[in-house]
């Protein structure tokens, strides 16, 4: 089993897929600066996982940094440290960075920062230690208005918000500098699409900073008493209920497709692969209430109001790709997102910060 970096490891995919990578074998250094996430949703995971501990007390096989990706002095003490016990870091999950379209319209300056010049950052440590394999975890954010859906890898990448352009940008430096070093690097770009749920114990999940951006953990709070009612941005979409619709992808699934690229690109020769993580499968708003209130036996009140700036009417992932490359598909159903996203909200009413 291999030693591996997780940056933002303590968010919300990257600790479900930290669960998953432990459950594996693997040993993880987690590198979060806890700007959006909780160091307890990475002692929950270790608690999941069984880690025991050494005589010295150390826990085995999960190690927690505070610090940034942008800190060249902090990455090379992570890299320098791993090699210095004989177990030196042979890939790297990078989770770390802004995910807000919203805000990123406000700071593009910041976005731009945290996400390219991060990661920048992030590569020139990993090549000076010759570590070449990563996993990015990337968008579909990136395919913007999609000219047909469901969207094959292949669409245009035509972002429409700093958040996307960032995420296209780092997968063209990815790009660029796998071909500066052929039959060096080893990379996967993973675009998500719309990742939600829990893991089933209810003890992680999604705790996303104020007020939430997205529908999923805006209608959780909602039915937890959180929040008072529900916003639906737009009914006259030309859908099947006038409400957007969307590939809305458990986060245990996408965890494990983390596990599945990684053993990818740790069998195959140098590559940048390129895939779509989604179900193939659209569920619109109205759906997503519905189905909410039947697993938490809560009323979602809501009120149709104009539509969002950046809406497109229908984003559903064309996932072939990932199953011919990695025999990896979703196995889990919109039921299954809304009871699992609701064990961990109805148990965590306010999220990581309740029982810290
Ligand atoms: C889903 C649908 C809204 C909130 C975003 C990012 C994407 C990815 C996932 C990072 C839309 C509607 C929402 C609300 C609503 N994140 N909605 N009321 O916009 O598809 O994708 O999150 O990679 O990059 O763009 O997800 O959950 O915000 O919206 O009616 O209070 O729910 O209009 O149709 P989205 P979302």
């Amino acid at each position: 089993m291999a030693q591996l970096l997780i940056t933002g490891g303590a968010g919300f995919i990257g600790s479900h897929t930290c669960l998953v990578l432990l459950q594996e074998g693997h040993s993880l250094i987690v590198l979060d600066n806890y700007s959006n996430s909780s160091p307890v949703a990475l002692e929950r995971v270790a608690a999941l996982a069984e880690l025991s501990f050494s005589a010295n007390g150390e826990r085995e096989r999960l190690e927690l940094v505070q610090g940034n990706i942008g800190d060249r002095e902090c990455l090379e003490q992570l890299f320098n440290t791993a090699c210095k016990r004989g177990k030196p870091i042979e890939a790297v999950i990078h989770f770390a960075g802004l995910k807000a379209v919203g805000e990123s319209v406000r700071e593009p300056l910041r976005y731009w920062n945290v996400n390219l010049t991060g990661t920048g950052c992030l590569l020139a440590a990993m090549d000076s230690h010759s570590c070449r394999t990563l996993v990015f975890s990337s968008s579909a954010t990136l395919y913007g208005y999609p000219d047909t859906t469901p969207i094959p890898e292949t669409a245009p990448i035509q972002p429409i918000n700093p958040y996307g352009h960032s995420k296209a940008a780092v997968e063209q430096l990815l790009h660029d500098l796998a071909a500066s070093d052929p039959n060096q690097w080893r990379i996967a770009c993973l675009r998500y699409f719309n990742p939600v749920g829990a893991h089933p114990s209810g003890t992680i999940g999604e705790d996303p900073l104020g007020r939430p951006n997205n529908l999923f953990p805006f209608v959780s709070q909602v039915a937890v008493g959180r929040r008072e009612s529900l916003q639906v941005f737009g009914g006259d979409w030309p859908t099947r209920d006038g409400t957007c619709i969307r590939d809305y992808i458990h986060v245990m699934d996408l965890a494990e497709g983390h596990r599945s690229a990684l053993e990818c690109l740790f069998a195959e020769p140098a590559q940048v692969l390129t895939l779509n993580l989604g179900s193939g499968q659209g569920a619109s708003v109205l759906e997503v209430v519905q189905a909410f209130e039947q697993a938490s036996g809560r009323k979602v009140p809501y009120e149709v109001v104009g539509r969002r700036d950046g809406d497109a009417a229908i984003t559903i992932a064309d996932p072939a790709s990932a199953l011919h490359r990695l025999g990896w598909r979703t196995q889990r159903t919109l039921d299954d997102i809304c009871l699992d996203g609701w064990a961990w909200q109805s148990a965590n009413p306010s999220g990581y910060g309740d029982l810290g």
